[in-house]
């Protein structure tokens, strides 16, 4: 045999390998709307799934009830009822897709991935945020599209790609034509199945997904040994040079130790370096003035526009990727982090604080700039912020944040030490139209 008859099937082999790899890699990358990915099967509805009670360290009394809206009053029979429907894919255009698919019990009602994927494999642009706790937002969705519970449970319904229903009118029929649901709905509003009634129920069921009893509510409820000396000194840096507080409190000068949001929005420089969003905005302007929900939803999800962030909602310059402050409960079982789904661990997330973002945009936060904070006080940081752990979620926290460190140890792609310890850089000038 010649060398050459040697060669060549080794040739062969590397081609192949080379191609096979490649197609791997272009399968794992790209993040649009049309991309198919597997549908998972809907999450079964296990203990996490219930309702949670009331008696809960750290729970606000007075704020939970003030924010149950006088037409949609709580009963056991409502929530059940809700409960059902969050779980059931007859909501949905195929049946394949319900609520708890994107908000998975198992993970603090959120789906681990970057940006979910909801009817038919469709990829969208947002990571969907927790249901707990979501009873107390002052606006739902990342850029506060939705006011209520009920406004927000009605667009994925839908949206084309979430749960794919032509109009709300289709899953209306879909469940109606149930005999358990004919039932259950007359006991509970006394009526033949309605729109209005099944967004209740829905919502019904999430005002009784509270979340607290923490080792952080112990903390403040007096159990001073709840959480080691590395969260207490995080808790304190957050208050103070880690300048959390500035955007993940009530209000600057009182410590808040239940909600970690002011319900507003900035631009802490979340995605906005992948898009030219000045052309997006004169392109989005259009769509915000017809007010149309369903289109503005679309653009959110399914479009670049989503960079865009408030400005979808409010059309002002000055909220151009604005998201809304998010809870900060239970974020060991709700990764990966941002509207985007960008960061992967709590240590990325504080190297992005720490160097004041890095990338200087015209409508950053003022509250966005260089931390120097050490290495240490990043892992107090994280300590504090993993004591906001609830404790139903604690075995699956333990082993994320286990998980985290290691890689912490070695990736570190938000890193920045020359800019963390920095000067603030000037601001550049918002681009003349
Ligand atoms: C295909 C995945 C998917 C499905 C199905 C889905 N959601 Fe979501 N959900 C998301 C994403 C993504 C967001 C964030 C979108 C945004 O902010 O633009 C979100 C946002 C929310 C929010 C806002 C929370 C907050 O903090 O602002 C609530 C509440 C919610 N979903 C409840 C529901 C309910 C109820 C259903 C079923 C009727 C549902 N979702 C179906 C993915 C999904
Ligand atoms: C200027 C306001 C502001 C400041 C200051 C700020 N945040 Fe945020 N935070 C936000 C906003 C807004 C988001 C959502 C941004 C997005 O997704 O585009 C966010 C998101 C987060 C997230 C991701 C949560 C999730 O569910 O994805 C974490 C974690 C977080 N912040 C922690 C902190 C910590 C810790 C500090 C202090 C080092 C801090 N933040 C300082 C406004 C702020």
């Amino acid at each position: 045999m010649s060398d050459g008859n040697k060669i060549m099937p080794t040739v062969w082999a590397c081609v192949a390998v080379l191609i096979i790899l490649m197609i791997l890699i272009y399968a794992g990358t790209g993040n649009t709307a049309t991309k198919a990915a597997v549908q998972p099967p809907i999450p079964k509805a296990g203990p996490l799934a219930q309702p949670r009670s009331l008696q809960q360290v750290g729970l606000p009394a007075d704020q939970t009830r003030a924010v149950i809206p006088p037409d949609n009053p709580q009963t056991p029979e409502k929530i059940a009822l809700g409960q059902k429907l969050f779980f059931d894919g007859r909501l949905s255009a195929d049946g394949s897709v319900a609520c708890a698919g994107c908000h998975n019990p198992e993970r603090a009602f959120t789906d681990g991935k970057p940006t979910s994927t909801g009817i038919h494999g469709r990829v969208g642009q947002r990571n969907a945020p927790t249901v707990l706790n979501a009873l107390y937002n002052k606006t739902q969705f990342w850029d506060g599209r939705a006011k209520t519970l009920e406004d927000q449970a009605a667009l994925p319904i839908v949206n084309s790609i979430e749960m794919g229903q032509p109009n709300l009118n289709a899953a209306v029929v879909r469940i109606a034509a149930v005999d358990e649901y004919q039932g259950a709905f007359n006991r509970v509003f006394g009526r033949p199945i309605g729109s209005a009634d099944l967004l209740r129920a829905i919502a019904s069921y999430e005002r009784a997904l509270v979340s607290f009893n923490s080792p952080f509510d112990r903390f403040i409820a007096g159990d001073k040994n709840a959480i080691d000396a590395a969260a207490q000194r995080g808790w304190d840096l957050f208050n103070t040079r880690a300048r959390c507080n500035k955007c993940h409190a009530l209000t600057e000068t009182k410590r808040d130790v239940t909600l970690f949001t002011d319900n507003d929005f900035h631009d802490i420089g979340i995605g906005i370096i992948r898009h030219n969003v000045v052309a997006l905005a004169r392109q989005a302007e259009q769509l915000v003035n017809s007010g149309d929900a369903a289109a503005i939803d679309r653009a959110a999800l399914q479009t670049d526009m989503s960079a865009l962030g408030r400005f979808l909602v409010t059309k002002k310059e000055s909220d151009i990727a604005s998201f809304k402050t998010p809870g900060l409960r239970n974020l060991l079982v709700t990764g990966p982090y941002f509207h985007d789904g960008s960061q992967v661990t709590l240590w990325d997330v504080m190297d992005h604080y720490n160097k004041g973002d890095g990338l200087q945009n015209p409508w950053l936060d003022e509250d966005i700039q260089p931390l120097a904070l050490t290495e240490r006080e990043i892992d107090d940081v994280v300590a504090f912020l993993a004591s906001l752990t609830s404790d139903d979620y604690k075995k699956p926290a333990v082993k994320e944040l286990a998980r985290q460190r290691v890689l912490s140890r070695t990736q570190r792609p938000q890193r920045d030490t020359a800019r963390a310890f920095g000067p603030k850089p000037t601001q550049p000038k918002p681009p003349q139209p």
